[in-house]
């Protein structure tokens, strides 16, 4: 469902190549995990394919169902399924957690020529949806993240994703900063959302996410390349080795 290939990313205002070639396929209905050391670039390629501001796509292209993605603004690409989890999520002052992701699903319909959810059925589903995740109705009326802490900040992430039904869902190190509860939490409610028309980019440096949130492929990302690609046991063998062996091959 999401096609990569040969994808070139420089910074815009600056000489700085970021991304030197990236071959990905994340098929439907897949979990495929990216770990790669600090710096390497799997931020960054969350940020190209959601299309934030600042990059520049020099060579490669990038698809989602067939569509290319680089030529949507990131609304549209939204609306064609595109979710990122941030790692580390922004704080929107002034606009309430609950207004901001009724606006986003029903913008999403519209987009889509969906009709939108009314007010009763947005409640009912967001409340189940929040007590699965032990996100209070508190932090349901308080401004997006403003004040919420790490964690808090992540579940509120899957929150969001739980209520837009991504056809791609990109996790940038949701995992950092969760308890070991919150680990479970999240990983239960990316497992609940596991299905065969959905697929998953789940970027994290540890291995015990991955033994919640089970990957069918694994990536590893070395200087703006995946530079090598397998099971389950490879980020084992990361746990276990470090990076040095695929800074070599990079
Ligand atoms: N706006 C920017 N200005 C300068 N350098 C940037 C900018 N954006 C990214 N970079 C650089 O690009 C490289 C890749 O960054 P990126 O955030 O994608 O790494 P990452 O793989 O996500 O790392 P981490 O595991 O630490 O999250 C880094 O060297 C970073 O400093
Ligand atoms: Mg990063």
């Amino acid at each position: 469902m999401l096609d990569i290939k040969n994808l070139h990313v420089k910074l815009e205002d600056e000489d700085k190549q970021i991304l030197k070639g990236v071959d990905l396929t994340v098929e439907a209905g897949k979990v495929h995990a990216i770990m790669g050391p600090n710096g390497s670039g799997k931020s960054t390629l969350s940020y190209v394919l959601s299309g934030r501001e600042g990059y520049e796509v020099t060579d490669g292209s990038a698809t989602l169902l067939g569509e290319d993605i680089l030529e949507l603004e990131p609304e549209e690409r939204a609306a064609a399924g595109m979710f990122l989890a941030f790692q580390y999520p922004v704080e929107i002052p002034g606009v309430g957690n609950m207004t901001f992701l009724r606006s986003a699903v029903n913008a999403q319909r519209k987009a889509r020529g969906e009709e939108e959810m009314s007010s009763s059925e947005f409640l009912k589903v967001i409340r189940e949806k929040a007590k699965d995740l032990k996100i209070d109705q508190d932090m349901l009326k308080r401004p997006v993240n403003v004040g919420f802490s790490g964690g808090e900040k992540k579940r509120n992430e899957i929150l969001q994703m739980a209520m837009l039904e991504p056809k791609l869902c990109i996790l940038d190190e949701t995992d950092s900063g969760l308890d070991v509860d919150a680990m479970k939490l999240v990983s239960d409610g990316v497992n609940a959302l596991r299905s065969p028309d959905r697929g998953f980019l789940v970027i994290t440096h540890y291995q015990r996410l991955l033994d919640h949130i089970v990957p069918d492929v694994v990536h590893i990302m070395s200087d703006g390349r995946i530079v090598k690609t397998g099971g389950p046991e490879l980020a084992r063998e990361v746990e276990a080795n470090g990076y040095a062996e695929f800074k070599e091959t990079a």
